[in-house]
């Protein structure tokens, strides 16, 4: 029974990108971790259920960041004054390389693992660093906190400092090792393949991992067409291709089981058929985008066309693991583009963005993100009542807007994953 309950509350969510449920005072069924429905009135069939008492607060299921580097959550906030590849160089490889040592590791993923856990985030799709050591540890916190997230052991055998680059070998039988230790030590974490992107790694060493993923299975999670100077190289390390996507395809590392292509700012006009592929999902980082002054993504389009188009933070390109935050972040540059680039692609609003955070980014991880029948009941409790205005009369939706705006970064007030409650 302690997976089974019914909680009462102001819910909302969505089914698909233009429609969205709310149900203030409602009551939320759940029975051995998956949803049974939402409700206006508690059905008489549920009235035995323990009840949640959450009247007034905002029950939302849990989002998922499709794109996160825990190795890189110590310096977020820091150095965003440079682009992509001389940022990588300066600051984030030389922090990476600091994993090796596994105290360091200890202290910086108990750091990351709590901020996570007190998130709206209930599912992630995480690159770690090069070191398994300390990749196997970052899993043993995130099962033991109860959150059910994907963890890659990062590969990089070329154009990578010496202080960060493994030998091919090594890292095709660091990453079987992994993988195994993985799949037999923890029951909520499993691993994903973790090309860095295609100027890291060797077509040797690429093609590896595509066959690791399909003999057994596994997802793949890299970068795709994220900044200007990224694309001119991988044009030059790969003549033959005849676009960034096309590259990771001649490799292998197309679609698979299932991939996260994070960014994808300059796929449009060179590559946006192949994103059309049912296996390909899209981490928009909208925060990382700007940071980085990387460009501006058309979030519109993709939606429109019945992508995969979910969210990530991208820490530490982005500069926290706030899913709230990367939602009115992607309704700020829809609004960029709209405005600067094509008046043709509609701003994308709140409820969209929403929906891309939820429904699309936990399609990823299995049937997560929403209040419909059959999904895993990942929830998130918000308590909204703190914030003073004198406007009266709000709906459900608006104050999980105006709280998505005024206090991304609060921790929230309970949270559930597969119906167990966490806190
Ligand atoms: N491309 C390759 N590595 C990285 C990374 O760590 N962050 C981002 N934003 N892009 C990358
Ligand atoms: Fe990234």
């Amino acid at each position: 029974m302690e997976r089974t309950f019914a909680a009462r509350g102001d819910i909302y969510y969505t089914s698909s990108p233009s429609c969205s449920l709310s149900i203030e005072d409602g009551w939320l069924v759940v029975v051995d971790g998956k949803v049974e429905g939402a409700f206006r009135h508690l059905p008489e069939r549920y009235s035995n259920l323990p009840v949640k008492d959450f009247s007034g607060k905002l029950v939302i299921p849990g989002l998922s960041d499709l794109h996160v580097h825990a190795g890189q959550y110590q310096f977020r906030g820091l150095w965003m004054d440079e682009e992509l590849i001389q940022w990588l160089n300066t600051h984030t490889f030389p922090e990476e390389a600091k994993y090796r040592d596994e105290g360091y590791a200890d202290r910086a993923y108990d750091i990351f693992v709590d901020d996570l856990l007190h998130s709206t985030t209930t599912r992630a799709s995480i690159f770690a660093t090069i070191h398994p050591a300390a990749t196997l540890m970052l899993c043993r916190k995130l099962e033991k906190a109860g959150l059910p997230c994907l963890v890659g052991k990062v590969n990089m055998d070329r154009n990578s400092p010496d202080f960060l680059c493994e030998d091919t070998k090594e890292s095709i039988d660091s990453t079987l090792e992994y993988i195994e230790e993985v799949e037999s030590s923890f029951r909520l974490v499993r691993p994903v393949i973790t090309p860095r992107f295609i100027p890291s790694c060797t077509d040797e060493l690429s093609r590896a991992l595509s066959s690791i993923a399909n003999e057994r299975g596994l997802p793949v999670q890299t970068h795709l067409s994220e900044n200007l100077s990224e694309l001119e190289w991988v044009k030059e390390l790969c003549p033959e291709s005849t676009s960034y996507a096309d590259a990771y395809r001649r490799l292998g590392l197309w679609g698979g089981t299932r991939t996260v292509m994070a960014h994808c700012v300059y796929s449009l006009g060179h590559e946006e058929d192949m994103l059309e592929d049912a296996n390909i999902w899209i981490a928009h980082c909208p925060d990382s985008n700007t940071n980085l002054s990387s460009g501006l993504m058309c979030a519109r389009y993709y939606l429109d066309r019945g992508c995969r188009i979910g969210l990530g933070s991208d820490v530490a390109g982005g500069t926290t693991l706030s899913m709230l935050r990367a939602i009115t972040d992607a309704v700020k540059v829809s609004k960029m583009y709209w405005r600067h680039v094509d008046q043709s692609m509609k701003p994308i609003c709140f409820r969209e963005a929403f929906h891309m955070a939820s429904v699309i980014s936990g399609s990823f991880f299995g049937r997560v993100g929403s209040f419909e029948e059959g999904c895993d009941a990942d929830i998130v409790v918000l308590d909204d009542s703190s914030i003073p205005t004198t406007v009266e009369g709000l709906g459900v939706e608006e104050r999980l807007e105006r709280y998505a705006y005024l206090r991304p970064h609060a921790p929230v007030a309970h949270k559930a994953v597969q119906g167990r409650w966490l806190f």
